[in-house]
C-alpha cells in the first residue's frame, strides 16, 4: 500500500548508517511502489557537497547494500531524481534557508537526525525557530538516545521543547524486524500460548544477540557504551519486554509501550553476581578488543550475560537470562522460552525427549520453531524424541525477500505510526534500570573477563545458568 507523499530530510545523510541503511531501506520501498513518486530525500549534512555529489553517494550505497538481483538501472535513476542535498549547519545559520524553501508544505514531513546525540537539541531548536517544522512534522531519532538516565531526560526535555511526543519517532531498529513483530502475532493471535505464558508453565526465557563483528572502525563510540548501553538497554529489553509484557487491550502505540513500560519498572535490580561481563582477546578473525577500540587499558565490555528477575505475579519465579557480544562464534540472535517438564512423566524417558522450547529467531532464518516431544517411530518400544514444529517464514510464506527493519520503520514514520517506537518514559525508564549496573562496574573497577573470539564468551556466563541447573542453547 503506497504512503502519501512525504518530504524526508536526513541530517547525517553521508554517515555511514545512512549510507548502510536507510537510504538501501527507501530505495527498496521505492521499489516496491510504496514510496510514491512524488516523495523527496533531501540529504544534510556539514560536507559541502553538491546534488550530483550527493547522488553519486546515494548510487554507491544501492551498489554496495542492495543486491543486483533487485537493482533496476532505471528505477535507480529515478530514484536519485528525487534526491537533493543541503549543506547545514547544526548550530549556525547556514543552509537552514534553502532547506525552508525546499521542504514543501503540502506533504508529509520527517526529519531524520542519523546524526550524534549531542546535535538533536540544536538541530530540533533550529527547525522550530526556523519556521520549518510544523504541527504534522515528524521526528525521527536514532541511538543511542543518551547515555545514562540523567542525558536521556535531558535529550527528551531539549526535544520537548520544539515537538510534541506524538510527533517523536525513537528509533530502536529491533522493533522493526519481521520476527519480533511476528512475536506479538504468535502471543496474542493464538489461543495456545497465552494460557501457558506465566511461571507456572514456563521455567525460563533465553534472549541471545550474537555477533561475530569486532567493534574495529567505532571503537570509540563502542569504548564509550560497552555492550550493556549499545545493546541490552535498548533492543535486548525492548525484546524482554515484548516476551513479558500483559496483552495490550488493543495493537496501538500507547496501549503497547504502557505494558512495556510496566514490565520495565517490575524488574529487579541485578545483583553483582547475576552479570558476567567479558572482552574479546586476540584472534585468528582479528586484533583484541583493546586493539580494535585502540584503548590498551579499557574496561569496556564486548560480551555481557545477566539473569534478571520481573517482580510480578506472571513472572515472579521466571528469571529471564540475557546475553549479548561481539566476535562471538557465529551471528545469531534468538529467543528461546523454555517451558517446564510435564508434572508427571507415565513414560519411562527412555530416548532423548526435553521439555518444549519456543524458539523465535530473529537472524538468521528467520522463524518460530516449537520443541514438540513426539514418538520415535519405529518398533522400538515407547521412545520419546523431541522434534522441532519448524515455521521457518521464507519457507512457510515463500517469501524470499524479508524486508530490512528500517524499511517498516520509516513506512511507519510516513503512516504516522508509533507503535514500534520507543516512547520517551520506556527509555527513561530502561536506563534507570541500567544505571545502576554500571555504575556499580565503574566504581569497583570491575575487569571485564577475557574470552576467545568465535567462542560462545567467558566461561563464567555458562556457569551463570549452570549453577542454576539450566543451559544455553547451543549457539552452533
Ligand atoms: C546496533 C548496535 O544498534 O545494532 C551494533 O549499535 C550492533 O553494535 C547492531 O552490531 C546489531 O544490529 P543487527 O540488525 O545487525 O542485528
Amino acid at each position: 500500500i503506497p504512503v502519501d507523499a512525504f518530504d524526508i530530510v536526513l541530517f547525517g545523510a553521508t554517515g555511514d548508517l545512512a549510507k548502510r541503511k536507510i537510504i538501501p531501506s527507501l530505495y527498496r520501498r521505492f521499489l516496491a511502489g510504496q514510496m510514491p513518486a512524488e516523495a523527496r530525500l533531501i540529504g544534510a549534512a556539514r560536507s559541502d557537497l553538491t546534488d550530483d555529489s550527493f547522488r553519486d553517494l546515494v548510487r554507491e550505497s544501492l551498489e554496495e547494500f542492495v543486491s543486483a538481483k533487485i537493482r533496476d538501472a532505471d528505477m535507480t535513476a529515478q530514484f536519485c531524481d528525487l534526491c537533493s542535498y543541503i549543506a547545514i549547519d547544526a548550530k549556525g545559520d547556514g543552509g537552514w534557508d534553502a532547506l525552508k524553501s525546499s521542504v514543501r508544505d503540502e506533504v508529509t514531513k520527517a526529519f531524520y537526525f542519523s546524526v550524534g546525540p549531542n546535535l538533536f537539541g540544536p538541530l530540533s531548536s533550529q527547525l522550530r525557530e526556523k519556521g520549518i517544522a510544523c504541527e504534522n512534522s515528524r521526528l525521527v531519532v536514532e541511538k543511542p538516545f543518551g547515555h545514562d538516565l540523567d542525558s536521556a531526560r535531558k535529550l527528551n526535555a531539549d526535544l520537548a521543547a520544539s515537538f510534541d511526543e506524538d510527533q517523536i519517532y525513537r528509533i530502536d531498529h529491533f522493533l522493526g524486524k519481521e520476527t519480533v513483530q511476528n512475536l506479538m502475532a504468535v502471543r496474542f493471535a493464538n489461543v495456545l500460548f497465552e494460557p501457558l505464558w506465566n511461571e507456572r508453565f514456563i521455567d525460563h526465557v533465553q534472549v541471545t544477540v550474537a555477533e561475530t563483528v569486532g567493534v574495529g572502525g567505532r571503537g570509540s563510540y563502542y569504548d564509550d557504551s560497552g555492550a550493556m548501553r549499545d545493546m541490552v538497554q535498548n533492543h535486548l529489553m525492548q525484546l524482554l519486554c515484548l516476551i513479558a509484557m500483559e496483552p495490550p487491550a488493543a495493537f496501538d502505540p500507547d496501549r503497547l509501550r504502557d505494558e512495556k513500560l510496566k514490565v520495565i519498572r517490575a524488574l529487579d535490580p541485578v545483583p553483582p553476581a547475576d552479570v558476567v561481563r567479558g572482552q574479546y582477546k586476540a584472534g585468528p578473525e582479528g586484533p583484541s578488543y583493546t586493539e580494535d577500540a585502540e584503548n590498551p587499558d579499557s574496561l569496556t565490555e564486548s560480551f555481557v550475560a545477566l539473569k534478571v528477575g520481573i517482580s510480578n505475579w506472571r513472572w515472579k519465579h521466571t528469571p529471564f537470562y540475557l546475553r549479548t557480544g561481539k566476535r562471538m562464534t557465529r551471528r545469531v540472535s534468538e529467543i528461546v522460552v523454555q517451558f517446564k517438564e510435564t508434572p508427571h512423566s507415565i513414560f519411562d524417558r527412555e530416548g532423548t525427549s526435553a521439555p518444549n522450547a519456543l524458539v523465535i529467531r530473529l537472524q538468521p532464518d528467520e522463524g518460530i520453531e516449537l520443541a514438540v516431544t513426539i514418538k520415535e517411530p519405529g518398533p522400538g518400544g515407547m521412545r520419546l524424541t523431541t522434534v522441532p514444529l519448524d515455521m521457518t517464514f521464507a519457507d512457510a510464506l515463500g517469501e524470499d525477500h524479508i524486508p530490512d527493519a528500517y524499511e517498516r520503520l520509516i513506512m511507519d514514520v510516513m503512516r504516522g505510526d508509533q507503535t514500534l517506537f520507543m516512547r520517551g518514559d520506556e527509555v527513561e525508564a530502561a536506563w534507570a534500570w541500567t544505571d545502576p549496573i554500571i555504575d556499580r562496574w565503574q566504581e569497583a573497577g570491575d575487569k571485564p573477563h577475557p574470552y576467545a573470539q568465535g567462542s560462545s564468551g567467558p566461561e563464567q556466563a555458562l556457569m551463570l545458568m549452570h549453577r542454576d541447573g539450566r543451559r544455553w542453547r547451543d549457539l552452533d
